[in-house]
């Protein structure tokens, strides 16, 4: 009902506003004098997150592109390989199990299918498995030996908004638990981490004020019929899921790569007018990897694409080569995602809203897939 919208046009509209508190009470409590301390964590015990060898995420839809994500940041901070699994490719592979890995589910609402099968069979096979969650009770966390809830508020929308950052920032927390743990960061290096975790809420609602640049670029796409994003590093799950909320929303075809990729494929598909959306990384942070980005942008702009620009304040670099920038507040790297990942929501339904569809409930779709 409108009421439960709270005055939003959208359940989704209203999640999408949502990330700042959704992140926010995901780490409240976690966090002391600096260092991530999950309290879900210590009971599992520091001995069994010493040993890990190996971590596996399994997940579906936007859960699995939270995971890519943080697949970057855990190996980063932990030098324990990760690995992301489909849940359902995984558990009909006979993956290699064994009681030093890790096995982390994410679920928003704790009932894929597929996801709560995975667990269980991981399970079965020896390995310890971590519950990332937002539903209180669900199935897969009952089935598992810890949970981490987000704690994100019912979301509603079907397609996942304010779940996938609160995954992202508990998976963030998992793994900054995990290198204190394992001595793998310093008491220092931890702290910066938390801030620059912390500091997430306030640049998510600045974030939120890009919504009249995105609105327009909405407007004039309404006839597109294909979409393409690009990104690199943490960038590159972005472009995955910007990817998969335009599919889900605004049924449009729309695709994710990887920006090293564009000369292995993708560009055979630019052609003038093709709209390219870009997650550039950070010429301070991603020093090396800004150059390489800006000159994929200037190879597809040669050819004709539309390049919609999402990057960080002050990155002059792009603006010769972009048709639109879009703002994002200056982060650190492995922090961007949380950042980029917004325009790209409200890009999807806004899109969806100018066609005149359902974005709470796209044709076709569940919540929750309960079933294989
Ligand atoms: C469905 C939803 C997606 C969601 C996926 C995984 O496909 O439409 O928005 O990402 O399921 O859901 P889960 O509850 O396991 O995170």
């Amino acid at each position: 009902s409108a009421s439960e919208k709270g005055g939003w046009s959208s359940f989704m509209a209203k999640e999408v506003s949502e990330q700042p508190d959704a992140v926010r009470n995901t780490l409240r409590g976690r966090i002391h004098e600096g260092q991530a301390v999950v309290p879900e964590l210590t009971e599992f015990g520091d001995d069994v997150l010493a040993g890990i060898r190996r971590i596996v995420v399994v997940a579906c839809g936007t859960a699995a592109n939270a995971g890519y994500v943080a697949k970057y940041a855990i190996e980063k901070w932990t030098r324990v390989p990760v690995d992301i699994e489909l849940s359902h490719e995984f558990r009909y592979r006979d993956p290699v199990l064994n009681p030093e890995t890790l096995v982390i589910s994410i679920s928003q609402s704790g009932e894929t299918m597929d996801t709560l099968m995975a667990v269980k069979f991981a399970r079965e096979a020896g390995a310890k498995a971590i519950s990332i969650c937002n539903t209180q009770g669900a199935t897969i966390p009952r089935e598992s030996d810890a949970v981490i809830y987000t704690h994100a508020g019912p979301e509603v929308a079907v397609a996942s908004t304010k779940g996938f950052t609160a995954q992202i920032a508990a998976l963030y927390l998992f793994g900054l638990h995990l290198a204190r743990v394992r001595g793998s960061l310093s008491e220092a290096e931890c702290a910066v981490q938390i801030a620059e975790l912390q500091a997430i809420p306030d640049k998510l609602a600045t974030t939120l004020l890009q919504e009249s640049t995105v609105h327009e670029l909405a407007t004039w796409m309404a006839d597109t019929r294909a979409v393409l994003f690009l990104g690199r590093h943490v960038g590159f799950p972005i472009a995955l899921e910007g990817a998969l909320k335009l599919k889900e929303l605004a049924y449009i075809h729309a695709e994710g790569f990887a920006a090293g990729e564009l000369k292995h494929g993708p560009i055979a598909l630019i052609e003038p007018g093709q709209p390219v959306f870009v997650v550039v990384p950070s010429p301070r942070g991603s020093a090396h990897l800004h150059p390489k980005v800006v000159s994929n942008i200037q190879e597809i702009r040669a050819r004709g694409a539309r390049i919609i620009a999402i990057a960080e304040e002050g990155d002059v670099a792009v603006l010769p080569f972009a048709d639109t920038v879009i703002r994002i507040p200056l982060a650190s790297p492995l922090f961007e995602p949380l950042l980029a990942v917004v325009p790209l929501q409200i890009f999807a339904m806004e899109l969806a809203t100018v066609k005149g569809l359902d974005v709470d409930q796209p044709r076709n779709l569940a919540k929750s897939v309960t079933v294989e």
